[in-house]
Protein backbone atom coordinates (compact mmCIF):
# COMPACT_ATOMS: atom_id res chain seq x y z
CA UNK A 1 0.00 0.00 0.00
CA UNK A 2 2.32 2.54 1.22
CA UNK A 3 5.05 1.87 -2.16
CA UNK A 4 2.71 2.81 -4.83
CA UNK A 5 1.01 5.84 -3.11
CA UNK A 6 4.55 7.63 -3.38
CA UNK A 7 5.28 6.53 -6.48
CA UNK A 8 2.14 8.11 -7.42
CA UNK A 9 2.96 12.04 -5.64
CA UNK A 10 5.82 11.44 -7.12
CA UNK A 11 4.57 11.03 -10.56
CA UNK A 12 1.91 13.87 -9.95
CA UNK A 13 4.93 16.38 -8.56
CA UNK A 14 6.62 15.82 -11.96
CA UNK A 15 3.09 16.46 -13.99
CA UNK A 16 2.94 19.97 -12.02
CA UNK A 17 6.82 20.83 -12.30
CA UNK A 18 6.75 21.69 -16.38
CA UNK A 19 3.19 23.47 -15.70
CA UNK A 20 5.11 25.59 -12.95
CA UNK A 21 8.13 26.23 -15.49
CA UNK A 22 6.06 27.47 -18.06
CA UNK A 23 4.38 30.22 -15.58
CA UNK A 24 8.24 31.07 -15.35
CA UNK A 25 9.56 31.50 -18.02
CA UNK A 26 6.30 34.09 -18.58
CA UNK A 27 9.05 36.58 -16.72
CA UNK A 28 11.54 36.11 -19.28
CA UNK A 29 10.82 35.64 -23.06
CA UNK A 30 10.78 36.71 -26.26
CA UNK A 31 7.63 37.21 -28.32
CA UNK A 32 7.28 35.41 -31.50
CA UNK A 33 7.40 37.89 -33.72
CA UNK A 34 9.41 39.39 -36.92
CA UNK A 35 12.91 40.65 -35.67
CA UNK A 36 13.01 39.38 -31.64
CA UNK A 37 15.47 36.80 -30.63
CA UNK A 38 14.11 33.15 -30.13
CA UNK A 39 15.97 33.80 -26.29
CA UNK A 40 16.67 36.76 -24.06
CA UNK A 41 20.18 37.57 -23.41
CA UNK A 42 23.61 40.00 -22.74
CA UNK A 43 23.74 42.17 -25.82
CA UNK A 44 26.30 44.70 -24.68
CA UNK A 45 26.67 46.71 -27.83
CA UNK A 46 23.06 48.17 -27.60
CA UNK A 47 22.54 51.53 -29.73
CA UNK A 48 21.62 54.48 -27.78
CA UNK A 49 18.25 54.33 -26.59
CA UNK A 50 18.18 50.59 -26.57
CA UNK A 51 21.25 50.98 -24.51
CA UNK A 52 18.78 50.51 -20.92
CA UNK A 53 17.97 46.63 -22.02
CA UNK A 54 21.40 46.18 -22.16
CA UNK A 55 22.11 43.33 -19.94
CA UNK A 56 19.23 41.55 -20.71
CA UNK A 57 17.47 41.63 -24.12
CA UNK A 58 15.12 40.41 -26.91
CA UNK A 59 16.87 42.61 -30.06
CA UNK A 60 20.15 42.27 -31.42
CA UNK A 61 22.34 45.29 -31.52
CA UNK A 62 21.46 45.27 -35.26
CA UNK A 63 18.17 46.01 -34.56
CA UNK A 64 19.08 48.39 -31.62
CA UNK A 65 20.42 50.93 -34.43
CA UNK A 66 18.10 50.28 -37.16
CA UNK A 67 15.54 51.01 -34.27
CA UNK A 68 16.45 55.43 -35.05
CA UNK A 69 16.80 55.53 -38.31
CA UNK A 70 14.15 56.83 -40.41
CA UNK A 71 12.16 54.40 -42.57
CA UNK A 72 14.54 51.85 -41.46
CA UNK A 73 14.67 47.97 -42.68
CA UNK A 74 12.86 46.79 -39.49
CA UNK A 75 9.31 48.05 -40.90
CA UNK A 76 9.49 50.60 -43.99
CA UNK A 77 7.88 53.05 -41.44
CA UNK A 78 7.90 56.61 -42.07
CA UNK A 79 7.66 58.79 -39.21
CA UNK A 80 7.07 61.87 -41.57
CA UNK A 81 3.97 61.05 -43.51
CA UNK A 82 2.30 64.41 -43.01
CA UNK A 83 6.10 66.71 -42.86
CA UNK A 84 9.08 65.90 -41.14
CA UNK A 85 7.80 65.04 -36.91
CA UNK A 86 9.84 66.72 -34.67
CA UNK A 87 13.05 65.50 -32.91
CA UNK A 88 11.39 65.73 -29.27
CA UNK A 89 8.37 63.31 -30.91
CA UNK A 90 10.30 61.19 -32.68
CA UNK A 91 12.29 60.02 -29.25
CA UNK A 92 9.32 58.28 -28.02
CA UNK A 93 8.89 56.27 -31.12
CA UNK A 94 12.17 55.69 -30.90
CA UNK A 95 11.98 54.55 -27.22
CA UNK A 96 8.60 52.80 -27.73
CA UNK A 97 10.29 50.26 -30.65
CA UNK A 98 13.44 49.45 -27.92
CA UNK A 99 10.74 48.74 -25.11
CA UNK A 100 9.00 46.46 -27.73
CA UNK A 101 11.55 44.79 -29.58
CA UNK A 102 14.02 44.47 -26.77
CA UNK A 103 11.49 44.11 -23.63
CA UNK A 104 11.82 40.41 -22.32
CA UNK A 105 9.29 40.97 -19.68
CA UNK A 106 6.34 41.50 -21.64
CA UNK A 107 5.50 37.43 -21.04
CA UNK A 108 1.83 38.03 -19.41
CA UNK A 109 0.50 40.54 -22.18
CA UNK A 110 2.06 38.25 -25.05
CA UNK A 111 -1.14 37.27 -27.44
CA UNK A 112 -1.31 35.57 -31.04
CA UNK A 113 -1.35 37.52 -33.62
CA UNK A 114 -3.35 37.70 -36.68
CA UNK A 115 -0.71 39.50 -38.90
CA UNK A 116 0.97 37.85 -41.68
CA UNK A 117 4.21 39.50 -40.85
CA UNK A 118 4.24 37.97 -36.86
CA UNK A 119 2.72 35.24 -34.94
CA UNK A 120 2.49 36.87 -31.91
CA UNK A 121 1.98 40.48 -30.56
CA UNK A 122 1.02 42.32 -27.09
CA UNK A 123 -2.16 43.83 -26.03
CA UNK A 124 -2.92 46.29 -22.88
CA UNK A 125 0.47 46.76 -21.65
CA UNK A 126 -0.28 48.89 -19.22
CA UNK A 127 1.79 51.54 -19.44
CA UNK A 128 3.20 54.01 -16.98
CA UNK A 129 1.53 57.58 -16.62
CA UNK A 130 4.59 59.40 -17.05
CA UNK A 131 5.56 57.53 -20.41
CA UNK A 132 2.17 57.95 -21.91
CA UNK A 133 1.70 61.70 -20.61
CA UNK A 134 5.23 62.67 -21.77
CA UNK A 135 4.92 60.85 -25.17
CA UNK A 136 1.32 62.68 -25.66
CA UNK A 137 2.82 66.32 -24.63
CA UNK A 138 5.86 66.05 -26.92
CA UNK A 139 3.75 64.79 -30.27
CA UNK A 140 1.29 67.36 -29.74
CA UNK A 141 2.27 69.80 -31.95
CA UNK A 142 3.23 67.75 -34.35
CA UNK A 143 0.78 66.21 -37.60
CA UNK A 144 -0.83 63.03 -38.45
CA UNK A 145 -3.35 61.33 -40.96
CA UNK A 146 -4.38 58.65 -38.81
CA UNK A 147 -5.62 57.04 -35.52
CA UNK A 148 -4.29 53.07 -35.85
CA UNK A 149 -1.11 53.18 -37.32
CA UNK A 150 -1.03 49.60 -37.78
CA UNK A 151 -3.45 49.27 -40.11
CA UNK A 152 -5.03 51.01 -43.92
CA UNK A 153 -1.58 52.66 -44.87
CA UNK A 154 -0.73 53.29 -48.57
CA UNK A 155 1.98 50.41 -48.81
CA UNK A 156 2.39 50.92 -52.85
CA UNK A 157 5.33 52.94 -52.79
CA UNK A 158 7.23 50.48 -50.40
CA UNK A 159 6.55 52.48 -47.64
CA UNK A 160 3.48 54.10 -45.66
CA UNK A 161 1.85 57.00 -47.15
CA UNK A 162 -1.77 58.70 -46.24
CA UNK A 163 -4.41 56.72 -47.52
CA UNK A 164 -7.04 58.11 -50.00
CA UNK A 165 -9.09 60.27 -47.71
CA UNK A 166 -7.35 60.17 -44.59
CA UNK A 167 -6.15 64.03 -44.50
CA UNK A 168 -2.97 65.27 -42.45
CA UNK A 169 -4.76 66.97 -39.10
CA UNK A 170 -3.43 68.38 -36.18
CA UNK A 171 -2.52 65.62 -33.44
CA UNK A 172 -4.74 66.77 -30.92
CA UNK A 173 -7.79 66.77 -33.36
CA UNK A 174 -6.72 62.96 -34.15
CA UNK A 175 -6.08 62.22 -30.65
CA UNK A 176 -7.89 64.45 -28.61
CA UNK A 177 -6.33 62.98 -25.13
CA UNK A 178 -3.00 61.09 -24.34
CA UNK A 179 -5.21 57.94 -23.63
CA UNK A 180 -6.62 57.72 -26.84
CA UNK A 181 -3.08 57.81 -28.27
CA UNK A 182 -1.22 55.48 -26.45
CA UNK A 183 -3.80 53.06 -26.65
CA UNK A 184 -4.97 53.17 -30.08
CA UNK A 185 -1.93 53.81 -31.94
CA UNK A 186 -1.02 50.65 -32.00
CA UNK A 187 -4.26 48.71 -31.59
CA UNK A 188 -4.36 48.10 -27.96
CA UNK A 189 -0.39 47.06 -27.25
CA UNK A 190 -0.64 49.38 -24.39
CA UNK A 191 -3.38 50.68 -22.15
CA UNK A 192 -3.69 53.52 -20.48
CA UNK A 193 -3.35 53.69 -16.55
CA UNK A 194 -2.94 56.26 -13.64
CA UNK A 195 -0.34 54.27 -11.87
CA UNK A 196 3.20 56.53 -11.61
CA UNK A 197 6.62 54.53 -12.18
CA UNK A 198 6.85 54.32 -8.47
CA UNK A 199 4.06 51.98 -8.31
CA UNK A 200 5.06 48.99 -9.47
CA UNK A 201 1.77 48.51 -11.34
CA UNK A 202 3.27 49.53 -15.17
CA UNK A 203 5.53 48.95 -17.18
CA UNK A 204 8.62 51.62 -18.22
CA UNK A 205 9.26 52.87 -21.44
CA UNK A 206 12.05 54.84 -20.09
CA UNK A 207 13.99 53.73 -17.35
CA UNK A 208 18.37 53.81 -16.20
CA UNK A 209 19.46 51.46 -14.17
CA UNK A 210 18.34 47.80 -13.32
CA UNK A 211 15.34 46.66 -15.86
CA UNK A 212 12.34 47.46 -13.44
CA UNK A 213 9.43 45.96 -15.62
CA UNK A 214 10.27 41.91 -14.45
CA UNK A 215 8.77 42.71 -10.71
CA UNK A 216 5.69 44.42 -12.90
CA UNK A 217 5.47 41.22 -15.06
CA UNK A 218 6.09 38.72 -12.21
CA UNK A 219 2.64 41.08 -10.31
CA UNK A 220 0.59 40.75 -13.37
CA UNK A 221 1.28 37.19 -13.74
CA UNK A 222 0.77 36.10 -10.42
CA UNK A 223 -2.63 38.74 -10.15
CA UNK A 224 -4.02 37.58 -13.52
CA UNK A 225 -3.12 34.34 -13.25
CA UNK A 226 -4.55 33.95 -9.95
CA UNK A 227 -7.45 31.31 -10.70
CA UNK A 228 -5.18 29.39 -12.91
CA UNK A 229 -2.26 28.77 -10.37
CA UNK A 230 -5.15 28.15 -8.06
CA UNK A 231 -7.14 25.55 -9.81
CA UNK A 232 -3.46 23.54 -10.94
CA UNK A 233 -3.13 23.79 -7.45
CA UNK A 234 -5.42 22.11 -6.07
CA UNK A 235 -5.95 20.01 -9.32
CA UNK A 236 -2.69 18.73 -8.11
CA UNK A 237 -3.50 18.24 -4.40
CA UNK A 238 -6.57 16.35 -5.00
CA UNK A 239 -4.84 14.55 -7.74
CA UNK A 240 -2.17 13.40 -4.78
CA UNK A 241 -4.78 12.76 -2.10
CA UNK A 242 -6.86 10.45 -4.83
CA UNK A 243 -4.01 8.73 -5.80
CA UNK A 244 -2.10 8.26 -2.22
CA UNK A 245 -5.39 6.74 -0.91
CA UNK A 246 -5.46 3.88 -3.83
C1 LIG B 1 21.12 45.16 -40.08
O1 LIG B 1 20.86 43.99 -40.81
C2 LIG B 1 20.24 44.21 -42.07
C3 LIG B 1 19.86 42.86 -42.68
O2 LIG B 1 20.87 41.94 -42.55
C4 LIG B 1 21.18 45.03 -42.94
O3 LIG B 1 20.58 45.28 -44.19
C5 LIG B 1 21.49 46.36 -42.23
O4 LIG B 1 22.44 47.11 -42.96
C6 LIG B 1 22.01 46.10 -40.82
N1 LIG B 1 22.10 47.38 -40.13
C7 LIG B 1 23.16 47.76 -39.40
C8 LIG B 1 23.04 49.09 -38.75
O5 LIG B 1 24.15 47.07 -39.26
C1 LIG C 1 -1.86 54.69 -53.16
O1 LIG C 1 -0.93 55.64 -53.60
C2 LIG C 1 -0.75 55.65 -55.00
C3 LIG C 1 0.35 56.67 -55.30
O2 LIG C 1 1.50 56.41 -54.57
C4 LIG C 1 -2.03 55.98 -55.69
O3 LIG C 1 -1.89 55.92 -57.11
C5 LIG C 1 -3.13 55.00 -55.26
O4 LIG C 1 -4.38 55.39 -55.80
C6 LIG C 1 -3.21 54.96 -53.76
N1 LIG C 1 -4.16 53.94 -53.35
C7 LIG C 1 -5.06 54.10 -52.37
C8 LIG C 1 -5.95 52.93 -52.08
O5 LIG C 1 -5.19 55.13 -51.74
Amino acid sequence: MERPSRVWLVFTMLLSFPLCSFALDKLNMCMDAKHHKIEPGPEGELYLQCAPWRENACCTANTSTEAHEDNSYLYNFNWNHCGIMSEKCKQHFIQDTCFYECSPHLGPWIQPADNTWRRERILDVPLCLEDCDSWYNDCKNDITCKENWHKGWNWTSGTNRCPAGAKCEKWTDIFPTAQSMCEKIWSNSYKYTTYTKDSGRCMQMWFTGQNPNRKVAEFYLNHGSRTEVAMMTSLTLSLAVLLSML
